[in-house]
């Protein structure tokens, strides 16, 4: 049985997992840097880098004792390459790296939007490829088209924020702390989405490109004129956004062929009312509907050593090399 470590360094979670090839966490540890960062309402990515350096040795050898397997018992040691906080890349390309080289395992440099991207395989044995892949995370927002391990036709990209950064500005406006997609999820319930208006930006233009600036700054707008309640603005907000989301992928689903499956990944995923309007598109075209469970959906290790799976599977695998660099930006 195929079993892969799997290293996750590029934002602000420090995580280390082992996945067998039957699709099983068989150990995981994951440390989220919340505290550290909340004081400065973002990440800070010096402070991550050294969070991550201290704690990522002991959880890597906390998930193997966890499973009782020592580095020599893998077949592969899978870690983020990028793209993300360039610090944190290194300090997890590192360890595999010295890993990598002390035990004879082969390493596999992992592109986090890959661990994104195939996630939901990990989570559903019948998701077969080719499927509609809309990834929101706080730092990407895409449209793909996902042929295959390796094989991504990107349809859509966001021509400023990000899906999650624009739930991470609007908890900021409405002082629900970092991170803020979880907050205004859990405020805008108590809120009537149908209070504040605001914009849908790029909602009827024929290419499916995001935008998400505008939005943020109406949020700013309502919340400074004192007339809303911010459980209302994060309800309003939350309902366009998703307005935005479901008018953008229904044209990039006309772009599509052969598709059978709308698939959603990136922590924006782990929102239920983002899944529920998303089920409801699928449903429409006749697609079937997947989205990995919400803790696959944010940043995590198992996700990363998944891909490396999906990697040591292909024909013609063959290891990264030890000088592989690591990538602040590395698109799909
Ligand atoms: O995938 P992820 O953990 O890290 C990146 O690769 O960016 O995504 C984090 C983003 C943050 O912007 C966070 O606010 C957002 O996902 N997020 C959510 C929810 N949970 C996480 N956004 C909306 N609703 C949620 N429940
Ligand atoms: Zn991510």
């Amino acid at each position: 049985m195929v079993l892969v470590l799997g290293i996750e360094s590029s934002c602000d979670e420090t995580a280390a997992a082992l996945v067998d090839g039957e699709r099983r966490i068989v150990a995981q540890r994951i440390a989220s840097q919340d505290e550290e960062h909340a004081p400065f309402g973002g990440v800070v990515p010096e402070i991550a880098a050294r969070a991550h350096a201290e704690r990522l040795a002991p959880m890597i050898e906390g998930v193997l004792a966890d499973a009782g397997v020592k580095l020599a018992d893998l077949d592969a040691i899978a870690a983020t390459a990028g793209p993300g906080l360039i610090g944190g890349v290194m300090v997890g390309l590192v360890s595999a790296k010295a890993l990598a080289m002390a035990s004879g395992v082969p390493l596999i440099a992992v592109n986090h939007l890959e661990g994104h991207a195939l996630s939901p395989r990990l989570a559903d044995e019948h998701l077969e490829f080719p499927y509609a892949l809309l990834l929101v995370s706080g730092g990407h927002c895409q449209i793909l088209q996902v042929d295959g391990v390796g094989q991504y036709r990107r349809l859509a990209t966001t021509i400023d924020d990000a899906l999650g950064e624009a739930f991470d500005k609007t908890a900021k406006i409405l002082g629900l702390g970092f991170p803020g997609g979880p907050a205004v999820e859990r405020i805008a319930k108590e809120g009537d989405a149908k209070v504040v208006p605001l914009p849908r930006p790029m909602v009827g233009s024929g290419e499916p490109h995001f935008s998400f600036a505008g939005l943020k700054s109406a949020v700013l707008r309502a919340h400074e004129s004192g007339k809303y309640e911010a459980p209302d603005i994060a309800a309003s907000f939350q309902q366009a956004a998703i307005d935005c989301v479901v008018d953008r992928l229904t044209i990039a689903l006309a772009e599509m062929d052969a598709v059978k499956t709308l698939v959603v990944a990136g922590g924006v995923a782990a929102n239920a009312s983002v899944r529920g309007a998303l089920e409801a598109v699928a449903d429409k075209r006749g697609l079937r509907f997947t989205a990995p469970p919400p803790k696959l959906c944010t940043d995590n290790a198992a996700m990363i050593a998944w891909a490396g799976i999906e990697r040591l599977g292909l024909d013609g695998f063959a290891p990264d090399p030890l000088d592989i660099s690591a990538r602040p930006r590395w698109p799909l």
